[in-house]
């Protein structure tokens, strides 16, 4: 933390006597935290699971949502404490809709975000690190992080457990699965993207856990569209409960498992509005040739005929034993 405060007061300094010279590197404006856990932990988190879509950066072509400073600037607008911008966060993240929208001109520019199952405490983070930091300063705090990086990771992951470990996996790959969903549907049509679902999901979810040594990320139903997605008995379930816990309007849960010496992790897939072009009701839903086009690639599909906060499927993380500590 020291570091960051050094850096704040030679900034208003410099602002101060007026320098408006350009700087590369452009530190953080003000950091009111003093709690560099929090910043790093939502630096991460929106490193992996949101500038795949919202560029941190508003001069980058944004075609898919609007930039995240653009985000911050109108979640700053009417609302000027952590704790309200925080809340307000959370509220369109967790459960995005029109009523929790505080830009509703985005949903007409994009359509409505995916909604994301993150916990209370990642959007607090991520909150902070929004609210405290300069958003385009972005690889600035990156080239900072990095140096501190080992020490801040040491910390952090003492403090995770392998559910939450194995949540940030499956979070991290619906991000990425999500944009290129988001932008295909965009650029081909729903039917188009279909056949980009088809081609790349699975290329998809694997780019993710390849990257890390030993974690394998994967998606799979009871109902599944593609038969190399069907869920395993330990898989059936785990959905089995979840549908028991849905029907009963208890809280859903995410569980982890050892498996033959992995850990395994569990996690819902919810359905919003957006997927119901694809996996809804087949006459009143799915367009005519989207439904074609369905029928003609996965001729076993079972996975139309959805509603909106149904049980689509389970992420499942697979974790070397170590990360049990
Ligand atoms: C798959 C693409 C995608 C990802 C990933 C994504 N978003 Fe979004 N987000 C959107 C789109 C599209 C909009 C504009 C429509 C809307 O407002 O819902 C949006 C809008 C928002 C808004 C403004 C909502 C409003 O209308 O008031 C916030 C806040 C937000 N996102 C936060 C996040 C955070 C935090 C993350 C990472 C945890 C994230 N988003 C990840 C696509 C995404
Ligand atoms: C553009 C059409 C389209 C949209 C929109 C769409 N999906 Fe899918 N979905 C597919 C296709 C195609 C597959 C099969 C991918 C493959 O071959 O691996 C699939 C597969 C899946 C799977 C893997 C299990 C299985 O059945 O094979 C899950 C889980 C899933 N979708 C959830 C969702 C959720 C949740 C949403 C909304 C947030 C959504 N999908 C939106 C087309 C779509």
């Amino acid at each position: 933390m020291k570091f960051l405060i050094k850096t704040t007061s030679a900034f208003i300094l410099l602002a101060t006597i007026g320098c408006s010279s350009p700087k590369k590197e452009q530190p953080i404006k003000k950091i009111t935290s003093n709690n560099s856990e929090a910043l790093s932990r939502g630096f991460i988190l929106l490193e992996n699971n949101c500038f795949s879509c919202h560029s941190p950066n508003p001069k980058a072509e944004n075609k898919i949502a609007p930039s995240m400073k653009n985000v911050k600037e109108s979640y700053l607008k009417n609302h000027e404490s952590l704790e309200e911008f925080t809340r307000n966060l959370t509220n369109h993240v967790q459960n995005p809709s029109e009523k929790n929208s505080k830009m509703p001109e985005a949903i007409q520019q994009f359509g409505l975000m995916p909604k994301m199952s993150f916990t209370d405490m990642q959007l607090k983070n991520i909150a902070v690190y929004l609210f405290e930091t300069d958003i385009e300063a972005v690889d600035w705090y990156k080239n900072q992080y990095q140096k501190e990086q080992k020490q801040h990771l040491a910390k952090a992951n003492k403090n995770e457990s392998p559910l939450e470990k194995g949540l940030e996996y499956a979070l991290k790959t619906k991000s990425i699965l999500g944009k290129n969903l988001l932008g295909a549907i965009k650029e081909k049509g729903t039917a188009g993207a279909l056949l980009f679902c088809n081609e790349n999901a699975f290329h998809l979810t694997d780019t993710v856990a390849s990257q890390i040594d030993g974690v394998e990320v994967k998606r799979v139903s009871d109902r599944y569209r593609n038969l190399k997605n069907i869920a395993n008995v330990n898989e059936l379930s785990y959905i089995e409960k979840t549908k028991t816990q849905l029907m009963y309007a208890k809280k859903i849960t995410p569980q982890i498992q050892e498996i033959e010496g992995k850990i395994v992790g569990y996690y819902p897939i919810m359905t919003n509005k957006m997927c119901m072009q694809c996996h809804g009701n087949p006459s009143t839903e799915i367009e005519k040739n989207t439904l074609l086009k369905i029928k003609e690639l996965y001729p076993d599909d079972l996975a139309v005929g959805y509603s909106t906060d149904e049980l689509r499927g389970i992420w499942v993380v697979t974790m070397p034993k170590e990360y049990k500590k």
